[in-house]
């Protein structure tokens, strides 16, 4: 070092450490890519999709200005850190979104947790010119997800044995006494017991 002052032993094994982890990054993040870029199949498999109307357009960049961006993600566009609202659409519709950018904890029927009065740190959201937040819900509203995905309110075609194991072990009793279980309609041979 510069003054003559050598790392003490905790700082090696600190940087040492530091080092395994960055190289296991890259090692990872190459390993990765190359699977990747050979692989024949998408290994994501792309099951939200959308067809933008003139409106749905300009309300995808009024979401970015609008700093939406900064906590969700839509349309490949924004952060993996919060809420996708990729597929929206199909589990909202336009008059929800709306309102709920509107007055937040009156339609979401709970506490929020960014969205809401100040400080939290979304409630500029409900301030904002009503038809920029029209158009934005606009946008949302168009943005779909096929049956099956994990933002699309339908589960899968068919009977699928991890979603019965999922239900039998973590949907209490009186949740099945009280909901009905959407599949249920769709596969013969699983008609409610007579009364
Ligand atoms: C500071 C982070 C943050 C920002 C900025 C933000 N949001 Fe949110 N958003 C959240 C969180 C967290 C939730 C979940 C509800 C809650 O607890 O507030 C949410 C929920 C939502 C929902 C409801 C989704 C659902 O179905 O439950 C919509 C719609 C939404 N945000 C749209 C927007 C739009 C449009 C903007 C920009 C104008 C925006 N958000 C900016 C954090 C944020």
């Amino acid at each position: 070092m510069a003054r003559g002052q050598s790392l003490k032993q905790g700082e090696k094994i600190l940087f040492g450490i530091a080092a395994v982890f960055i190289v296991f990054a890259v090692v990872g993040y190459v390993m990765l890519e190359t699977y990747r870029v050979q692989a024949q199949k998408p290994i994501f498999e792309v099951r939200t999709h959308y067809d933008l109307s003139e409106q749905g357009l300009t309300g995808s960049e009024l979401f970015r200005v609008s700093r939406c961006t900064a906590c969700h993600r839509a349309m490949r566009n924004g952060t993996n850190m919060g809420l996708s609202l990729d597929g929206l659409g199909s589990k909202r519709t336009r008059e929800w979104i709306y309102d709920f950018l509107r007055d937040p904890e009156a339609t979401y029927g709970a506490p929020t947790v960014d969205h809401g009065y100040p400080p939290k740190e979304a409630a500029y959201v409900s301030s904002l010119p009503q038809d920029t937040l029209m158009t934005i819900s606009i946008f949302l509203s168009e943005l779909r997800a096929d049956q099956g995905a994990a933002s699309a309110p339908m589960p899968p075609e068919g009977r699928s044995e991890f979603i019965d194991n999922m239900v039998g072990v973590f949907a209490p009793e009186e949740w099945k006494q009280k909901h009905k279980d959407v599949r249920e309609q769709a596969v013969p041979g699983h008609e409610e017991p007579a009364p």
